[in-house]
């Protein structure tokens, strides 16, 4: 299939990304090969990591059928759907699973695109373990992405890992299901292979929150330091949330990018009147942000939802949203995510409703605040963020 076909969308578009790298094609290529090696029909086969499609369709392009695809992110969920239909590939040749050890069960084939970080790494190998007994998993990544960190849990969890020759700057590394390694192999429960978080405490904005982090949710269970900035100056300064438009209605809030949930938790101990809307589109952001929520015993008043950009919300409803926008798209900095949220916050605003914002200074997001909401001032700004309010014009 030639990958120029594909798109990004709904995922950033510009010139300067592409919907496939040189790893897909590494992975398509070695995942045919062992594909037909073993027989393989394509139930059997795992494509863990999928961005834009490029696995699952030139795998589908090539007779496989019925592949599971486990991908983190909404809109690469979203963006593999699109580009089905535009290439018109069978949409029913794969299926969408969550990350989760059940996904894996009875896999005979895992073509993974990895993540960077070693714990998710870990994360996942603990999943895949629940493949076949003679399962090849096939891992990838752009060289730069690469550590050797991520050799020892592959081994550990899964089996032996034979690295691969590096081919444009990326590269494979493969791993054969050994008996040693596997779910339960050292009578562990924590062998399960069930997503396991990490928590943490930290103080922010005058208070303390607990919060808890799967292995993709973006800064762990950390708090962010634009985050801290954000939650100290509302904490510190006057300012108050509106009463919602109708004097009785609840004021409905939400935390656009929400991650771990800290700003979720802070709004929500911080303004009882309020409703709280935490969204992301990350499956992990969202098990993370349930999660703190709960921690902080606060889950009744904030509900969580995977969606893209919020998309699940009615236009105009929401009196204050929280941003704290991504500026990195893949491995580059790229201001398109950014832009894109922002755009639906306005979108979600009531008229004369409030965007507090933070953003590294050096990318200088105040006239696009202007154009995009609305009227624009500054709230804080240390070395390295700077806080902004506006107001969404009528
Ligand atoms: C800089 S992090 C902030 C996380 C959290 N609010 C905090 O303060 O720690 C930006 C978040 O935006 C999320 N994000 C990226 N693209 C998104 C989209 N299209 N829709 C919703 N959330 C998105 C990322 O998954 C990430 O959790």
């Amino acid at each position: 299939m030639d990958l120029d076909l594909l798109s990004r969308r709904p995922d950033v578009e510009d010139p300067t990304l592409q919907a496939h790298d040189a790893t897909d094609e590494l992975l398509v290529r070695e995942g045919l090969v062992a594909a037909r090696e073993r027989g393989l029909t394509g139930a059997d086969v795992v494509v863990v990591g999928e961005r834009h499609g490029a696995i699952t369709l030139s795998l589908l392009a090539q007779g496989l059928h019925g592949m599971r695809v486990i991908q983190d992110r909404l809109v690469h969920e979203r963006a593999l759907d699109a580009n089905a239909a535009e290439v018109q590939l069978d949409p029913a040749g794969y299926r969408h699973l969550p990350a989760h050890p059940d996904s894996f069960a009875g896999a005979r084939l895992i073509l993974w695109q990895l993540p960077r970080s070693v714990a998710a790494v870990e994360r996942g190998a603990r999943m895949a373990a629940h493949a076949a007994p003679d399962a090849l998993l096939i891992a990838g990544g752009r060289i730069k992405h690469l550590s050797v960190g991520m050799n020892a849990p592959l081994a550990q969890h899964f089996g032996q890992v034979q690295p691969q020759r590096a081919e444009r700057k990326s590269r494979l590394l493969l791993a054969q299901h050994s008996a040693v390694a596997g779910p339960g192999a050292q009578g562990n429960p924590a062998a399960s292979g069930m997503p396991a978080p990490v928590h943490s405490t930290v103080n922010a904005g005058g208070r303390r929150l607990k919060l808890a982090a799967l292995a993709e949710a973006f800064g762990g269970a950390d708090l962010d330091p634009g985050t801290a900035l954000m939650l100290r100056t509302l904490d510190q300064s006057d300012w108050q949330l509106p009463p919602g438009e109708a004097a009785l209605a609840t004021p409905l809030v939400v935390d656009l990018g929400c991650g771990n949930g800290t700003i979720a938790c802070w709004a929500a101990l911080t303004w009882p009147q309020a409703h709280i809307e935490a969204t992301d589109d990350s499956a992990d952001a969202v098990a993370s942000a349930e999660l703190s929520a709960a921690l902080n015993g606060v889950q009744d008043r904030v509900s969580v939802v995977r969606a893209d950009g919020g998309d699940h919300l009615p236009d105009g409803a929401a009196e204050l949203v929280l941003l704290n926008p991504p500026f990195h798209q893949g491995g580059t900095v790229h201001t398109g995510i950014a832009s894109k949220l922002i755009r639906s916050a306005a979108r979600m605003l009531r008229p004369g409703g409030t965007l507090v914002c933070v953003w590294n200074s050096h990318l200088r997001y105040r006239p696009r605040l202007e154009r995009l909401v609305g009227p624009t001032q500054q709230l804080a700004r240390d070395k390295t963020f700077t806080l902004t309010v506006s107001t969404r014009r009528g």
